[in-house]
């Protein structure tokens, strides 16, 4: 090695000690007599000094070296006058004898700060520049020990990592496949996986019993803060098991990343109805770091000839705690917010319980004080509180509702990022009926079992069977998802008929894991979770992207390598695409 230690290990201890430093120059300052140099790498900064009274040709070819030049540094440890809590290191310097300038460096494009001057364009175009800012280096320093403490408990388990392959077949169930096409097979296509589902299941078939993988999935959706087109899953899959079983291996493992990772300890993971998520918080991810649950008004309101409550599908409410005294223009505000065409509502109403008990609507026209009072119970308000109120198409108003209850729990500062609460959600629908197709579709793929006691309703109410699926929710955050599979052919079949395939497109599509099905295989199911969305959670970042090293910018492109690009003229010829 060219250095004796790292920039993020010396301390008191080691006073008086000869050492060769190597690093990137953060900062220096130049005081007259001495000039300092923070010297950085992966590991922390260490504070070089360069003495202009002795060694002044030193000190003087210091004082030119630019930020990020890469050194050599050798000098002895000194206990500082001046010490630093802040950084590990801070209690000492090094008073340099020697160095060697191992390259020169450009001036950044932005700076490399913790708080950067740099947005998000260039950040991604300098990514390698962005890399070597702390809150960067220190997502992907995270997102490896929550890898190696996956691996850890996975093998401790005895899951054996399998690799799948990334070239495969393009399926029509799930969101967009992105292609490949082949230059031995022209005309001919490779899809990218979106997950290894069908592989992992066909490893079950193989007798493994028991896999995982730290895998990258490929998308072509729309992006958004949680979503990239390549993002990696840990991918699990188990042979003989029930549902309980598998909840109760990856609870195990959910409780041990946290324990590793942030030193918490999260206890037993509560579980919900897909019902009562939708029920209780609009939607199926709750985030149940505070209650605030919606509370369905139907027949309190119906008949007192207000229009918009009368010709709802649905009305719901929240109560906001401590709310009572919102201003007009708070109230005017909220209403703005839930008109905006994300949101889509026609207006909100209000109703204020006074610290004194009085109750205030904004719709007092048509309800009297006691009407109002069966609200305030509805919503289990207390005096001092707010309910506020919407009503419409019943999809629209219960997305609209979950909406203005997350947004209601950030402003009253309910979000917080350090506090944790994981769930499963449970009992998923099997299928959900899509207008734009005119056909029921897997809610998690076709590969997902319904449960035993709906099997019979399959042929005649497809919508209210139930599946043996199950989300982990953290943080109103999906990161994980999985169900127990069909492992019978006949029951396969007649699931992809369900969804509109004829025999002969099953066959062709599918007929690869319904024949391996035909040779004993185990009952089996698995999980697959969001390995970026995990890590993004326990860093407490909003967005997936630091979490990532080289991701993709909002419209799909890496800005850094300029991908996706054209390509030659002579290699479509040779794929066959000219
Ligand atoms: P599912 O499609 O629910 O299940 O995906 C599992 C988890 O992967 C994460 N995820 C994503 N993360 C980042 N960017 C994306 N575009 C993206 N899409 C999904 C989510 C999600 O919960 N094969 C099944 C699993 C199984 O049944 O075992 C599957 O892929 O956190």
């Amino acid at each position: 090695m060219l250095r004796t230690h790292t920039c993020g290990e010396l301390s008191l201890l080691d006073v008086n000690k000869k050492v060769t430093l190597c690093g990137w120059l953060q900062r220096s300052r130049d005081l007259g007599g001495m000039t300092f140099i923070d010297l950085r790498d992966r590991y922390g900064i260490t504070q070089l000094v360069f003495n202009m009274d002795s060694l002044p040709h030193l000190c003087e070819a210091a004082r030119k070296l630019g930020r990020e030049f890469v050194l050599e540094v050798e000098g002895t440890v000194a206990e500082r006058s001046n010490k630093n809590a802040k950084i590990a290191t801070g209690d000492i310097e090094i008073i340099v004898t020697s160095f060697t300038v191992l390259n020169a460096a450009v001036l950044p494009p932005f700076t490399i700060e913790d708080q950067t001057d740099g947005g998000d364009d260039i950040r991604m175009k300098y990514r390698y520049l962005d890399i070597r800012r702390a809150p960067v280096r220190d997502a992907l320093l995270l997102r490896a020990k929550v890898a190696a403490a996956t691996r850890t408990y996975l093998n401790q388990q005895q899951f054996v990592e399998v690799e799948t392959p990334v070239l495969i077949k393009s399926t029509p169930e799930g969101a967009r496949d992105f292609v490949v096409p082949s230059r031995m097979n022209q005309g001919e296509f490779y899809a990218l996986p979106q997950s290894p589902q069908t592989f992992k299941q066909l490893l079950m078939v193989a007798g493994m019993d028991k896999y995982y993988q730290i895998v990258k999935c490929f998308r072509d959706e729309d992006l958004r803060a949680d979503r990239q087109p390549e993002f990696t899953q840990i991918d699990c899959e188990m042979s003989f098991v029930s549902q309980e079983d598998i909840l109760e291996t990856f609870e195990g493992m959910i409780r041990h990343l946290f324990q590793e990772v942030k030193g918490i300890d999260i206890g037993t993971l509560p579980r919900m109805t897909y019902a009562d998520a939708m029920k209780y918080y609009g939607n199926d991810k709750p985030d149940i770091r505070f209650d605030m649950r919606i509370a369905e008004f139907g027949d309190l309101v119906h008949g007192k000839n207000f229009k918009v409550f009368d010709d709802a599908e649905l009305v719901v409410a929240i109560c906001a705690k401590g709310c009572s005294e919102y201003t007009r223009k708070q109230l005017d505000e909220l209403t703005d917010w839930v008109k905006r065409p994300q949101l889509g509502m026609s207006g909100l109403v209000y109703a204020r319980y006074g610290k004194d008990g009085s109750i205030k609507s904004s719709v007092d026209k048509f309800y009297g004080p006691e009407e109002l009072s069966r609200w305030m119970q509805a919503c289990q308000a207390e005096p001092g509180d707010l309910v506020l109120i919407l009503a419409g198409n019943e999809h629209k108003t219960r997305k609209a509702m979950s909406e203005l209850r997350l947004e209601m729990g950030e402003r009253l500062g309910y979000r917080n990022k350090d506090e944790f609460k994981c769930l499963w959600v449970l009992d998923f629908p099997l299928l959900e009926w899509s207008e734009e197709t005119s056909r029921w579709h897997a809610m998690h793929h076709p590969f997902t079992s319904p449960k035993p006691d709906d099997f019979a309703n399959l042929a005649t109410d497809p919508g209210s069977v139930r599946a043996n699926a199950y989300d982990m929710v953290i943080n109103g955050v999906e990161v994980g998802g999985g169900s127990i599979r069909i492992h019978n052919k006949e029951i396969q079949q007649q699931m992809f008929q369900l969804l509109g395939f004829s025999p002969e497109d099953a066959q062709a599509q599918f007929g690869f894991l319904m024949n391996a099905f035909e040779f004993g295989a185990p009952p089996h199911g698995g999980i697959a979770f969001g390995f970026d969305r995990l890590c993004s959670l326990f860093g407490g970042a909003d967005s997936i992207r630091d979490y990532i090293a080289f991701p993709k910018n909002n419209a799909g492109r890496d800005v850094m390598i300029d991908s996706p690009s054209a390509i030659s003229i002579e290699q479509r010829k040779e794929l066959g695409l000219l």
